[in-house]
């Protein structure tokens, strides 16, 4: 559990470090993902971030730009079908990773292709707010079912706790304010980090009593 918990971490650094196309991660790829950029198409800030990997070469990434930024339309649509078909359709179609917003026909295309960064969607955001709150919440429960059988002191077991929990919600709830405002980019990231940071202690001390008793027994 510890470990999976770790492994979505670094799934979730790896993703985010790319958002403002540069390596490493910074709190400018958190605006950029909740807030958006408002003088900016957001296919050409997703191309330029975490959409980048898909696409072989520059020529490819300025062809999508450039038609997205002429309008998207008809007329031009042969030059970059192909690309859409081969390097896009396979995740933005109905059952695929994102099929939130599907390449199938010219309308819809076209519809996401014109639309300015506006940072993350709200029914995005809410599909994302309920499966952390549920995966993450059954995590955290189950850490914490064994969490209370360890030896610790009792007022120090409760702040311990409910800290994780406390953390997730304040990392969730800054994801809503920084699509609002940019500023909340650093919650959400406090939020995080005292997210991983409680669960760690948790599961550190639960390791630590279980290896003791276990030691006691043998
Ligand atoms: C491996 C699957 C996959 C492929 C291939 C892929 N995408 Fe995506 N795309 C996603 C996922 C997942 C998201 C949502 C996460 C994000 O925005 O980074 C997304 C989000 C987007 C968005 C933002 C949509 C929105 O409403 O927020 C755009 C625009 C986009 N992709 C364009 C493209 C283009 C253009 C290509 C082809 C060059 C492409 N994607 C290829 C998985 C994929």
């Amino acid at each position: 559990m510890g470990i999976g918990f770790v492994f979505s971490q670094l799934n979730l650094f790896l993703t985010y470090n790319k958002v403002d196309g540069k390596s490493g991660f910074s709190l400018q790829d958190l605006v950029l993902t909740y807030y958006g950029q408002p003088d900016v198409l957001l296919v050409e800030s997703k191309l330029n971030g975490t959409m980048r990997e898909h696409l072989e070469n520059n020529y490819e990434r300025n062809s999508l730009i450039n038609w997205a930024k002429g309008g998207a339309g008809k007329e031009k649509l042969n030059e970059v079908k192909s690309i859409v078909i081969k390097k896009c359709l396979r995740c933005h179609t109905a059952g695929g990773d994102a099929a939130f917003a599907p390449f199938d026909n010219l309308s819809t295309v076209s519809d996401i292709f014109t639309r300015i960064n506006r940072g993350i969607s709200i029914s995005r955001l809410i599909t994302l707010s309920h499966i952390h709150i549920i995966s993450i919440g059954v995590i955290f429960a189950l850490s914490g079912v064994i969490f209370l059988f360890t030896p610790i002191n009792e007022k120090l077991k409760m702040v311990l706790l409910i800290f994780p929990f406390g953390s997730l919600l304040m990392d969730m709830f800054s994801w809503w304010l920084t699509k609002l405002m940019p500023v909340f980019a650093i919650t959400v990231f406090i939020g995080g980090v005292f997210t991983v940071i409680g669960f760690f202690i948790q599961f550190v001390i639960s390791l630590l009593t279980m290896w003791k008793s276990s030691e006691e027994l043998g």
